[in-house]
């Protein structure tokens, strides 16, 4: 059932049932969005560089220095969650040779493009963020990029961040937020015409993109997400915003 133009959500939890604009069962949301992933696969990282003109790299810059920061000193593995096609996970392997990096992902389509780009130097998990098969308190620190959104139970993924981090661990997660006032008109046009567009023509899927538009229009605001986080067992140590709010970093320490 569509509900039309999706109002943000307070809640994580309020996401377990939608996908896009419409309610779904849970069981569905999942299945949708892995079929989505899978399909936008081999397009994935041209569609970022096209969508955000290429400011989506300099965030994830910014993302791989704090997880580095955040890795300093301490011993275990990095996961990069929902890491899809291994951007974040190579640039911190080039930096760390020794660390163990795992691309962790629920689509067997991105995990495939991460394996073609990493090869033996990454580890890959294909597994559900909300149930991963590592034990607990073991990785070093974890990144999250843009994944968030799409999982199926979001609240239930930032508890297993928390079970499985070592004492003293980060969680380094960037997502899409709520633009300023200011900006969200000239944002707003970008998402209800250009993405889809560009969806259309480049990846063939413009469903797709629709949904992708949709999913950061759902996404909760960023003192929602603080609240989150800290009922997940961690406490926020820094935040920072990308292009007046459009994306937000979140750097968090399990407690
Ligand atoms: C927008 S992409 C982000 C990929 C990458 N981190 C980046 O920044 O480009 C979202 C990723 O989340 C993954 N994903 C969605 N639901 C998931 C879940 N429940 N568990 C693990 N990964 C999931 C998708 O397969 C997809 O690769």
């Amino acid at each position: 059932m569509s509900t039309g133009k999706p109002a943000r959500a307070a809640r994580l939890d309020e996401l377990r049932e939608t996908f896009g604009d419409r309610q779904v069962a849970e069981g569905e949301r999942k299945r949708e969005v892995n079929d989505l992933f899978d399909r936008i696969a081999p397009r994935y990282d041209l569609m970022n560089d096209l969508m955000s003109f290429g400011t989506h790299r300099m965030w994830k810059a910014v993302t791989v220095r704090e997880a580095l920061r955040q890795l300093d000193g301490k011993t275990g593995p990095l996961v990069d969650l929902a890491g899809g096609t291994g951007d974040l996970a190579l640039a911190i392997k080039e930096r760390e040779p020794t660390r163990q990096v795992i691309v962790a992902d629920a689509s067997a389509g991105m995990l495939e493009q991460a394996r073609q780009r990493g090869g033996d130097g990454l580890n890959y998990l294909h597994a559900d963020a909300e149930a991963l098969p590592l034990e607990d308190g073991t990785a070093a620190a974890i990144t999250l990029a843009f994944g968030l959104r799409n999982m199926t139970d979001p609240a239930g993924a930032l508890r297993e961040c928390a079970r499985i981090l070592a004492p003293g661990g980060s969680l380094v997660l960037l997502e899409f937020s709520r633009p300023a006032a200011w900006f969200a008109p000239f944002y707003g046009l970008h998402s209800r015409w250009v993405i889809p567009a560009l969806g259309a023509l480049v990846a063939r899927d413009k469903g797709a993109y629709t949904y992708l538009v949709d999913s950061i229009r759902r996404f909760p605001a960023a003192g929602d997400i603080t609240r989150e986080l800290e009922g997940a067992g961690f406490h926020v140590t820094r935040t920072r915003p990308f292009m007046f709010g459009v994306a937000m970093l979140h750097v968090a320490e399990v407690t």
